[in-house]
């Protein structure tokens, strides 16, 4: 107990030993971080990957476009985002991710989300997707 009232007062007394926020990711440990947000979190292969006949996600592509079941009020392409879609830079694209608004102003259909990323995430998802080679024209 006596050990707990001391750290909190060592605290108090040096602001900023104990509230120090760790460095923010950089380089391969942003692009790692991406990696994990969308392909382990997020998904966004789900609906911006291309399926093989099998249904499977063809993960030889991925992002670069899917098409999906028709649905009322519902978008049944979703784009490709591999490389960072064209007609976004990186930090409109970031900006995207953080606020589910497109740089002209307008908003997706559903089923895309409207995601609300925080600032480092936004980062890290769009440090990975920009690795991703896009589609080969055919
Ligand atoms: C549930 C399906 C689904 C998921 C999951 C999803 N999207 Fe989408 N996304 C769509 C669809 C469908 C559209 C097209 C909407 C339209 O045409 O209005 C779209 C549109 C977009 C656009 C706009 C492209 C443009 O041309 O302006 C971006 C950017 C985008 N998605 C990024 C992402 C990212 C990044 C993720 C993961 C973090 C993600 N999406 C997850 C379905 C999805």
């Amino acid at each position: 107990m006596r050990v707990i009232v001391l750290a909190a007062l060592s605290c108090a007394a040096f602001l900023g030993a104990c509230a120090q926020e760790p460095p923010p990711l950089a380089g391969a440990a942003l692009i790692e971080r991406g990696d994990y947000l969308v392909n382990s979190v997020v998904l966004c292969g789900d609906c911006h990957t291309p399926r093989l006949e099998t249904m499977a996600l063809d993960e030889s592509r991925a992002l670069q476009g899917g098409v999906l079941p028709p649905g009322p009020g519902m978008a049944s392409i979703a784009p490709e985002l591999a490389g960072i879609p064209a007609h976004y830079s990186e930090e409109q694209f970031i900006a995207f991710l953080q606020t589910g608004v497109r740089p002209d102003g307008s908003q997706p259909m559903p089923p895309m989300p409207p995601y609300r990323l925080n600032e480092e995430d936004a980062r890290a998802v769009s440090a990975y997707i920009a690795t991703l080679p896009k589609a080969v024209a055919p």
